[in-house]
């Protein structure tokens, strides 16, 4: 037996005992005629004790045990005369008695601790000595907690999880595909999913009226703190269903799982803001509603005075950010060039000040009287000490998303994003279509095979633009943890779908065909949603990126560093799979 412990497992009601541990050293220290050595492994840390005088060759090897040696030793459970409040087992150390090296290590490239000396890179480049560490291997033990929680609470509602394959065909709405060379089949590729939105659809042809899949799906997009090319879904499909029954079950989710796993309650339903009015009044299809600072349209005040910049644009709105007044000319000039930064775009900002006797100053007093502040004071509601920031743009949707990142900015500097705070909301009626300047066309906003909202329907052919989908996103704390929609389970309405974004009868059939034809034999209604695991964890957790709960993630530029992964293939195997490289500037 290697071990009849763990390091996290002795207290003292176990004084006395014999006892056989395994682990890494965490460190040793030499005090005197006495070595002590932390031994660490999953469960915990415990000090083990070597006495000169009682066996020097014993403590002679002990000293010169390294930092992450594995070893066993077996010894007696003892009272600590000097006890550590700070760790389960500080209580008690081991008199170790034998003592054997299972496994030297090098020098470890950066220290073992919670607080270790190591940068980004060289942690990612030994995820597995970074796993060693508490902080990682809890986001994994709370990663491994919440898909077991999510099992058993989909399982008990009669979901069935199906596994669906991973090398399929590629689709060309959506994200990037990653794609897989086939050997036996010369020139051709899978792709590797980036959900298993149409297998699931599939499985309510086939029957399955409640499936479920924690699966790992693949894009090939930029890379952002929550965005990692590789990453899970808790893939959810229904049949029989409408959105309602949808929302209940997966909101019940949520719920469940905030409560047995940070033992929150949440007791409310969720709010429900349909897409329009979160554009409108966060700038944002996933507001963070921890803190207000709502949008307030300023037109109608601030138009027609004679300030050129206000009197042409298209759209005004600001915010009001309580008690910041005494926000400094340095600090308001740092604000505007954030939103004058090529990726916000912002042309400038305007700033007026709440002041102590309730009058209001602004970088703009020459334009208006202090009758047309007040005014625009009244309209946010704002009092002494506060401070009104105001953005302006000839595209109103593009205006309000600079000054959505104003707002989420503002947040930032007086610190109300807290991240003990969870601010849980459904975002539904999706436009069923988006522009895409880059092809330009119309695009699905969710996916194909989103239904339009039924009294939506006439509007299909004039106005594409204005239709509603019947699709919805859960958003928490500002990020959208989830997704889904009623699907199209009409194969002539599919087919007019597939139409309006560009899709020709042949190419249609070549891209969709096997989900159109299943459709002909008997789709039942039906419906789901994809929430996000790593997303979920990480706001669980705390995490400021979904990296920190994935056991081994990819950097930003999608690279594996301790795999050194991407890389050339050799020749052998790449004239095995008929592939010639050709890489082009
Ligand atoms: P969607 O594309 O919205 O929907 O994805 C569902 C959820 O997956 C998470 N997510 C990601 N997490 C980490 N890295 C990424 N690159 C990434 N991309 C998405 C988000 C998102 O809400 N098939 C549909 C679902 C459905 O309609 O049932 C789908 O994939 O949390």
């Amino acid at each position: 037996m290697y071990r009849t412990h763990t390091c996290g497992e002795l207290r003292l009601s176990d004084a006395k005992k014999k006892v056989t541990l395994a682990g890494w050293v965490q460190r040793t220290r030499k005090m005197g005629g006495m070595t002590f050595v932390d031994l660490r492994d999953r469960y915990g840390i415990t000090q083990l004790v070597f006495n000169e005088s009682v066996n020097a060759a014993l403590c002679e090897e002990a000293n010169k045990l390294g930092r992450e040696y594995v070893i066993q030793i077996t010894g007696e459970v003892s009272e600590r005369s000097s006890k550590n409040a700070n760790i389960l087992t500080g209580d008690v150390e081991i008199i170790a008695e034998t003592l054997k090296v299972l496994s030297p290590s090098a020098v470890p490239p950066f220290t073992i601790e919670d607080n270790t000396d190591g940068g980004d890179d060289i942690r990612m480049k030994y995820r597995y000595l970074d796993i060693r560490r508490n902080t990682v291997r809890r986001n994994l033990e709370l990663r491994h907690r919440m898909t077991t929680e999510v099992r058993s609470y989909l399982d008990k509602l009669g979901f069935l999880e199906i596994e669906t394959p991973m090398l399929i065909g590629s689709t060309p709405e959506g994200a990037r595909d990653f794609v897989v060379p086939s050997r036996m089949n010369p020139g051709q590729f899978y792709a590797l999913p980036q959900s298993p939105q149409t297998l699931k659809q599939l499985l309510m042809v086939a029957g399955i009226d409640k499936y479920f899949q924690i699966v790992k799906c693949f894009r090939d997009e930029d890379l952002r703190a929550d965005r990692q090319p590789e990453f899970t879904q808790i893939d959810c499909e229904m049949s029989f269903v409408e959105q309602e029954d949808i929302l209940e079950i997966f909101e019940g989710m949520a719920k469940h799982l905030f409560k047995v796993i940070r033992g929150v309650d949440m007791d409310k339903p969720f709010l429900r803001l349909p897409w329009i009015d979160a554009m409108k009044r966060f700038g944002s299809d996933k507001p963070d509603m921890r803190f207000g600072m709502e949008f307030v349209e300023l037109m109608d005040i601030l138009q027609g005075h004679g300030f050129s910049v206000f009197d042409d644009a298209k759209y005004i709105g600001g915010i009001c950010a309580e008690g910041a007044a005494s926000y400094t000319r340095k600090q308001l000039d740092a604000l505007t060039d954030y939103v004058k930064k090529p990726q916000i775009g912002a042309k400038g900002m305007v700033y007026a000040r709440v002041q102590d006797d309730g009058s209001v100053k602004s970088s703009v007093d020459k334009f208006y009287s202090q009758e047309v502040l007040l005014q625009m004071k009244d309209a946010f509601g704002a009092k002494s000490g506060d401070l009104i920031l105001i953005l302006s743009g000839n595209n109103a949707m593009k205006t309000r998303k600079q000054l959505c990142e104003l707002r989420l900015k503002v947040a930032d500097e007086l610190g109300l994003k807290d991240k003990n705070k969870f601010a849980l909301l459904w975002v539904t009626d999706f436009p069923l279509f988006e522009w895409s300047e880059e092809e330009n066309r119309l695009m699905a906003t969710h996916h194909p095979f989103t239904s339009p909202n039924i009294d939506d329907v006439p509007l299909l052919e004039t106005h594409p633009e204005q239709v509603r989908a019947i699709a919805y996103d859960m958003v928490c704390n500002g990020i959208e943890v989830g997704g889904g929609s009623v699907r199209i389970h009409d194969s002539k309405l599919q087919d007019k779908m597939l139409k309006i974004l560009g899709f020709t009868e042949e190419k249609a059939q070549e891209q969709f065909g096997f989900l159109m034809n299943a459709f002909k034999y008997g789709a039942p209604p039906h419906a789901g949603l994809a929430y996000g695991l790593d997303r979920w964890v990480s706001i669980m957790a705390g995490l400021d990126s979904i990296r920190d709960c994935i056991a081994f993630p990819k950097n930003n530029s999608g690279r594996d560093v301790m795999l050194d992964a991407p890389a050339a293939l050799d020749q052998k195997q790449l004239d095995e799979l008929n592939l010639k490289v050709d890489i082009k500037e």
